[in-house]
């Protein structure tokens, strides 16, 4: 029988936020606005929508502050807020060293600060909803694959092979920020190793799941975009003010 957990949500929302100086002199990047709102509001409600209540929220040690004036205790979410401190940006795979006994041994999804994930939230929902082990990620069709994870389906769906930002993409499918993981992820995560970019990078927590044929990848079909950009920023901007029916010419 399969055991009843509960899962758990971490959004990753640490980093320098480089490609966006000056703005981020102000705040951290997933504190500045999208239209209207905090951009960490909308990885944060993705969480929220699919039923997750208890969430570690991963913050660079010089912005710690600015999200807990801006988050606080979760009180007003309906949900409980842990913060945890990365010290420096040693890529995505290291929150889960750092949300290890976090996780513990449940299941968890992570969701990065700077991911919108927009207009599909039943994608997501069911995703999450009906997770029982292994790891289930997220792919979704894009112009130019190159920036992101890679992955490449054979014509029967099945996963071919998984490459980080490669220059020569095998397919338009970029693998984006949203990962659901059981247990396992933390003694994965323990024992990468850095890549060429002095990172652990989460496409090596995929194919660990990958090997062991544990790997569920699904579609998304809703607009997405990775705002780590001024241009992807105010294109996300405008995207939400569309969606909410104002009109900016
Ligand atoms: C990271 C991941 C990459 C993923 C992307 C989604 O890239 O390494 O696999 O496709 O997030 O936003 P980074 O933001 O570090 O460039």
């Amino acid at each position: 029988m399969i055991k009843a957990h509960t899962m758990k949500g971490i959004i990753l929302a640490g980093g320098t936020g480089t490609r966006l100086r000056p703005l981020t002199l102000v705040t951290s990047k997933q504190l500045l606005p999208i239209y209207d709102k905090p951009m960490v509001f909308y990885p944060l409600q993705t969480l929220l929508n699919a039923g997750i209540k208890d969430i570690l929220i991963i913050v660079a040690p010089e912005r710690a502050g600015d999200f807990l004036h801006v988050l606080g205790s979760g009180k007003e979410w309906g949900a409980k807020f842990t913060y945890e401190i990365q010290d420096k940006p040693a890529g995505l795979a290291d929150a889960f060293r750092i949300g290890a006994s976090f996780i513990d041994d449940g299941s968890v999804t992570m969701i990065l600060g700077d991911n919108l994930f927009l207009g599909k939230d039943e994608e997501v929902h069911d995703a999450i909803t009906t997770f029982t082990s292994g790891g289930r990620v997220f792919a979704r069709e894009v112009s130019d694959a190159r920036p992101f994870g890679v992955v490449e389906f054979d014509a029967d769906g099945k996963v071919l092979s998984i490459e980080e930002k490669p220059t020569q993409p095998k397919s338009n499918f970029a693998l984006i920020g949203l990962y659901i993981f059981d247990h396992q992820v933390v003694e994965i995560a323990k024992n990468l190793v850095p890549s060429a970019r002095g990172e652990i990078e989460i496409t090596d927590i995929h194919k660990a799941y990958l090997e062991r044929g544990q790997l569920d990848v699904r579609m998304y079909t809703g607009e997405w975009l990775d705002t780590g950009t001024p241009s992807s920023l105010l294109k996300a901007g405008l995207l939400v003010a569309k969606a909410q029916g104002e009109k900016i010419e």
